[in-house]
Parts: C-alpha cells; structure tokens; sequence
C-alpha cells in the first residue's frame, strides 16, 4: 500500500511537470511587457482648469451625486494633472515597461470640437509623454475612456452617428501632436461597458435609458469611429509614424452551470466579445447575434431588428481594423438557458441567464467574483475564434476598501497571471503584454472612492492626494525585476502595521 502511494505521488510529480513545462517557473516570456494603467477621469482632476471644457462625468457627478455611492466626484481626484511627474517617478521605481493613460476630449478640445485646441490642455499630454519617454517608459494612449464633451453628449452622444466624423477629428490632433512618440495607441476603451451601463442604464455617463435600442446604436457608432480613426491613421500617418492602432473590449469569461451546455456558453462569448470583435475580424455582427436579436425584437413588436445593420461599404471600412486585441479582464459568469423560453417568453436578447457563483470569493464590486481559470478559458476561447491574433491584457486587477495590507490583491495576480502563463506557454495564447489595473486608487466612476483597485493608496480627503505603496505594489516591484511570479506572502504582518487614520 505503501509503495503504491509513493508511486502515485512519484507518477503525480511527473505529469505535473510535463504538463506545465517551465510553466511551473512561472517566468514571464523574454519580450512580454508588462505594464500599468489609468483613465483620465479617473485620476486628473483639474476639472475646470485653463480652457478646459465640460465632459459627460463632470456633469453627471455634478448633477447626479445621488448616483454616485459616496456622492464624491472627479473635480481633484488623484490630482495627476500636477502630479505628472510624481506618477511617472512611481512607475519607474516600481518598474514597470509601460504606462497606458488616456486623454480627456474636452481638455484637449474645449468646444468639443476640431475649431478650438487647447494650448495647455494639449501641453499637459505632450508633457506627460515627454516625461515618461524621457524615464524610459513606453507611453500606451487612449483616446477614448468614456468622458466625452457634454456638448457633444447634448445632441445624443454616442447614439448620434456624427460623432464619428467629431471622433475622427479629434483623433487626427492626437496623432499629429503625439504620434512621434506615441507608438502603441487604443481609440476607445470599453465600448460593450459605457454602451449598455450608459444608454440602457445609469450606473455609467449619460445615465440615458433608452432600453433595448441604446447599447446597440451605440456600439455601431463606436465601431464606426473606431474603423474610421483606424482607416485615417493608415492613409495621414501610418508610413510616417510605425504605430499600431486597436480598440479595448471588457471581456467576461463564461461557464455554463451544466458542462454539457457549450451552446450557452458560446453564445454568451458572441454577445459580449463578438459583439464588438466580430466586425472587427469579419466585418459584421456574429450571426447568433443577428438572428437572436431580430427574433426577440420581433417578438416584442418591433417592425425590425433593434441590431442596426452595416451597410456594404461599412463592412469593407470596418473589417480588419484591430492590429491587436485589447483585452481587459477580472471576472466569470455562469451561463445558463433562460427557461422561460420554454414557454415562449423572450426575454433576453442572447436568451442567456448570466450569474455568478457566490461561492467565489467577492471584492468590494458587486459585480465581480474571483474565478482565475475563467481568465484561461477567455484567452483559449480568443485564439480560436480569431485566429491567435496578438493580445495585450490591457486591464486586470482587484478591487477593495482600500488596505494597505492588501494580500488578496496579491493573490488575485498571482492566480490570474498564472492561468495567463499557463494560457500563453501550454496553449500557445498569443499574448504580448499584461497591464496592472490601476497604478493609483482612483476615481471608481459610480462607487466613487469606495472601491479601489490601485496598488497605491491615495489620500483622497486631504488636498496633498499623498500617495503611500501598499503592499501589493512591493509585490509587484519584486515580479518585475525578477520578471516571474513571486510567492503570495502569508498575512502575518498585518497586526504589526500601523493603520492609517482612514483604516481605523
Ligand atoms: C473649479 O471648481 C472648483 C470646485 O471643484 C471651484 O472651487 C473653483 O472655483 C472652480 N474654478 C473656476 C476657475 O471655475
Ligand atoms: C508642461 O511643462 C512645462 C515645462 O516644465 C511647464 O511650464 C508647464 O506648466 C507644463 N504644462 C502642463 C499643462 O502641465
Ligand atoms: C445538461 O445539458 C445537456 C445537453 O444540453 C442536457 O442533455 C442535460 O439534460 C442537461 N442537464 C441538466 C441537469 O439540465
Ligand atoms: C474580411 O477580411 C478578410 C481578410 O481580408 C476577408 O477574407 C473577408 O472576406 C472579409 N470579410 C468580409 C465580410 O468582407
Ligand atoms: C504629503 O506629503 C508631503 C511631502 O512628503 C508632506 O509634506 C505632507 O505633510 C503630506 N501630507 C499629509 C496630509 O500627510
């Protein structure tokens, strides 16, 4: 008995190795580059400095603080428009390759429009870039993270088809000023999140309601921009400039409650990443999309399909149009067939219940569920259905209330990168890059200052927005100059730690 268990074990050991190959090093691929991120709104401030104009989240935080769970806004935030060069001497102490930031319209364009150019707001980004360079840290730009000019928000925003032509314009400035040294750039981030939290919901800038219609024409004019900033780039500054130009997606990974139902599972992928990817590598909209939200809308008396169609011409603009995958990610839901279209009610568009086990450990997001393996199968489900194309994790992180001794953030990155490693060395996921969500606790949009995902703390009730480094953000510094995966510490210190005034 005894020699039949060593043997096990023996047997056990050596599956596991061949199985993992050096995936048990838990290295980082030469070339991987790993990185960190922020948003704008999130963590400027400065919100009616200079010539600076009004956006979506100004408004809204400022008529809407019931909406906002601390009724706080992004007025000073982490307060990056001074402390540029504070942000980017922390990214490089910690040492991370790149920094991902994004620009605010209606700092850059006060109207809202391509008539006016902001001298300081456009200053501040060339600063900001200039300053990053200058450390030795890749500047990763989009153009895009929600806060658009409210201007532009009063004539319908993104259910308004010309604001792409507003886009493309906007873009054009961006290239010129930055583009010698801005190689890598996003034109919107999260356009399946600000569509349908948005226009069909009010967790999100506008906050408009317009059920069932919204996130539709919204993600067919974001689309629309996208393409056509990415077709401008190829013909005004590709040759000159060498850069690569793609689109962000907020991707879920899906599990269906009964492992024998694939079809839930697939046609859940097709409703969130195909939605926006689809067009992007095909030129159109999965079929399943189109087949199901004609159904449902024909059920609910629509003379036709609430899914707009793309003309000919759209299709050949908006095919091709993505020179990697942006990729953020942090969370699973479980999938299953709505039953009541078993009785002939149709509910939902995908006709896909999606939920969450409350066995997964919780953050401080209702919305989020830690489920590392579903961080695999997302990255497994993309290599297949778009040919392996090369993917940077452009978001991935935890949220809390804010610890300095932050040991689940710790162990959320190091079970999700594993299953990454585990995605790109066993299974030939063909992934270029990972970025760290956020750099700095920031302005949470809805939750306020309530949620935080920084490795940093930032004091947000005192005018000095002192940054202090938690301890995930010495785990990191460790992982990126080892360029592996270090052990999740073991909580041990935490009494011995003194709390700040706000963790008492
Ligand atoms: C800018 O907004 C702040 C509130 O965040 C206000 O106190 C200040 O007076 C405003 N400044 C200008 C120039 O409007
Ligand atoms: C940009 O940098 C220059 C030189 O350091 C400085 O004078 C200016 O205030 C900065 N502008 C902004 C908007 O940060
Ligand atoms: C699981 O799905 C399979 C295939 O769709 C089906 O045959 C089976 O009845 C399902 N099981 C349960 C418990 O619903
Ligand atoms: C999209 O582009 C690919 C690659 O160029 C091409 O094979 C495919 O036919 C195009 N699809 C459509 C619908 O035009
Ligand atoms: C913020 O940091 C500065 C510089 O280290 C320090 O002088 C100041 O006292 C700090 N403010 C607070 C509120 O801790």
């Amino acid at each position: 008995m005894k020699h039949y268990f060593i043997a096990v074990t023996i047997f056990c050991a050596i599956i596991t190795r061949i199985s993992c190959c050096d995936v048990v090093k838990l290295t980082f691929p030469s070339g991987f580059r790993i990185g960190t991120a922020s948003a704008s709104y999130q963590v400027e401030g400065a919100w009616n400095v200079s010539d600076k104009g009004e956006n979506v989240w100004d408004h809204w935080t400022h008529n809407h603080p019931e909406l906002i769970t601390d009724g706080r806004n992004g007025d000073v935030a982490c307060n990056s428009y001074y402390k540029y060069k504070e942000d980017v001497a922390l990214i490089k102490n910690i040492g991370f390759d790149y920094y991902r930031f994004s620009i605010s319209w209606s700092r850059v364009l006060p109207t809202g429009f391509a008539n006016v150019i902001s001298e300081d707001g456009l200053q501040y980004y060339k600063n900001l870039t200039a300053e990053l360079v200058a450390n030795g840290i890749e500047p990763v730009v989009t153009i895009y993270h929600w806060d658009h000019p409210q201007v532009i928000e009063n004539m319908g925003g993104w259910t308004n088809e010309l604001i792409v032509d507003w886009f493309v314009a906007y873009a054009r400035i961006l290239f010129e000023a930055l583009g010698d040294s801005v190689k890598r750039w996003i034109t919107i981030n999260e356009p399946d999140t600000f569509c349908e939290a948005g226009y069909e919901g009010t967790t999100k800038a506008p906050g408009k309601v317009i059920s069932g219609i919204g996130k539709y024409l919204c993600g067919h004019n974001v689309l629309k921009a996208h393409a056509k900033t990415y077709r401008m780039y190829d013909e005004e500054f590709r040759e000159s400039q060498q850069g690569e130009v793609s689109i962000v997606l907020a991707l879920a990974s899906y599990v269906a409650t009964n492992s024998s139902d694939t079809e839930s599972v697939e046609t859940a992928f097709q409703f969130n990443c195909g939605w926006m990817a689809h067009p992007l590598y095909f030129g159109d909209y999965p079929e399943v999309m189109k087949t199901r939200v004609a159904l449902v809308s024909e059920y609910q008396g629509y003379p036709r399909s609430r899914l707009p169609e793309f003309s000919d011409e759209w299709i050949a603009i908006i095919n091709g149009t993505n020179d990697y995958f942006g990729v953020n990610h942090y969370s699973t839901n479980l999938v299953y067939p709505d039953p009541a279209e078993e009785l002939g009610v149709y509910r939902i568009d995908s006709g896909v219940i999606r939920t969450i086990d409350f066995s997964w450990p919780a953050t401080a997001s209702n919305w989020f569920y830690v489920y590392p393996p579903g961080f695999g199968v997302l990255l497994r489900w993309i290599r297949d259905e778009y040919n392996n194309p090369p993917v940077w994790i452009t978001e991935n992180g935890y949220s809390d209330s804010g610890q300095l001794d932050d040991y689940e953030r710790i162990s959320y990155y190091y079970d999700y990168i594993k299953e990454m490693l585990i995605a790109l060395k066993r299974d030939g996921c063909n992934v270029e890059a990972y970025t760290v969500w956020s750099i700095l606790d920031n302005f949470e949009w809805h939750a306020g200052y309530t949620e935080r995902f920084g490795i940093t703390h930032v004091e947000f009730d005192d005018a000095d927005t002192n940054r202090t480094a938690k301890l995930s953000q010495n785990w990191w510094m460790k992982v990126l100059s080892k360029r592996k995966l270090q052990s999740v510490p073991t909580n041990t210190a935490a009494a011995a730690r003194t709390l700040l005034p706000w963790q008492k």
